[in-house]
């Protein structure tokens, strides 16, 4: 996978599962365990891996760089931009300092990581389109971003002469509320849709019926509502892990045969509730106040 690749959009079905890194980075303790853990995903056959300059404030980017140093060409890896960069030369220096972290000459897919107001600026889409042919960034995407939010942040895109082609958002067996509206839309557009907490961020609620059936297939029941998930068609999952063992079913999971009466079971088990709204007031400030609080709690560990 290099720069030079004509194609921009990469398939769920050619990537069905990547790596989370969220929380890594943190503890400068873990970070040899947590940069170990990434190369054991590789080794395993992972070949996506989602990371963001917020995570660890930049940290978990340096280790992705790391665990990758070996193979950067064989890895697609997607960050994200936090919302409080407003300008475009802002939001391109923050993509050029993702870059030095990761190592990389280019960034497979950069995502602006949250709904904002400071992105409806066609300036901010014109700056994207250009890194975009200078090859700095293969692919453009948004994640978390309501349905409204998204059809507008796409035309503001295409105007600028860039296609978003892909979206980020919770979902997973205990957070279905895509599947109402957001799902069939990108479905239509045939559009790369990523799904984060795909183990509903390590709280998934494990009802009688997903013990059952895992109990009934000889699964864990995360393996079993990971199968659910990659099998929703056109679908990504990512999922954290820092145990090899959990990565490895995590990657056996995607061979798993499920039916879909046995689907039908989970989905019963866990209905959609409500649809995808905005979680973080969408201005710049909100971002700022959240960043300067994390790097706070950072400072303090
Ligand atoms: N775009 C966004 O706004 C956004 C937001 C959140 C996350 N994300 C991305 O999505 C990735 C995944 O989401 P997440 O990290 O929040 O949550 P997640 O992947 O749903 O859950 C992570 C938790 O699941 C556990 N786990 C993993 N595999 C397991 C298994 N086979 N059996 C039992 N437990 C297992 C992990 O513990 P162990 O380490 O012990 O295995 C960890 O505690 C993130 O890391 C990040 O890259 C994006």
């Amino acid at each position: 996978m290099c720069a030079t690749e004509s194609t921009t959009r990469l398939w769920a079905s050619e990537l069905p599962l990547g790596l989370g890194t969220w929380r890594l980075g943190e503890d400068p303790r873990r970070r040899l365990a947590e940069i170990e853990a990434l190369r054991d995903g590789l080794d395993l056959g992972y070949r996506l891996i989602d990371t963001a300059e917020f995570y660890g404030q930049g940290e978990a980017e340096r280790m992705v760089g790391e665990a990758i140093r070996d193979v950067p060409d064989e890895v697609w890896v997607i960050t994200k931009v936090w919302p409080s960069a407003a300008d475009p030369a802002a939001v391109e220096a923050r993509i050029r300092a993702s870059l030095k972290r990761l190592g990389r000459e280019w960034i497979d897919t950069v995502l602006l990581h949250w709904p904002s107001r400071a992105w409806s600026n066609p300036a901010v889409f014109e700056r994207l389109a250009t890194l975009q042919r200078q090859g700095v960034v293969r692919s453009v995407g948004v994640s978390n971003y309501p349905l409204a939010w998204f059809v507008t942040a796409r035309s503001q895109a295409a105007a600028a002469g860039l296609e978003l082609s892909a979206h980020q958002v919770p979902y997973s067996l205990k957070d279905r509320r895509v599947e109402s509206r957001l799902l069939p839309y990108h479905r239509q557009h045939g559009d790369w849709v990523l799904a984060w907490g795909a183990l509903g961020q390590g709280r998934l609620p494990l009802r009688p019926a997903l013990l059952e059936l895992a109990r009934r297939l000889e699964v864990t029941p995360h393996q079993l509502a990971l199968r659910w998930l990659v099998g929703r068609g056109g679908v990504t999952a990512l999922v954290r892990s820092t145990r090899r063992d959990h990565l490895r079913q995590n990657w056996q999971a995607l061979r798993l045969p499920l039916s879909e009466p046995e689907a039908a079971l989970l989905e019963q088990a866990y209905p959609p509730r409500g649809e995808l709204k905005l979680a973080i007031p969408p201005w710049p400030t909100a971002f700022r106040l959240i960043e300067g609080g994390y790097r706070w709690w950072l400072r303090r560990r």
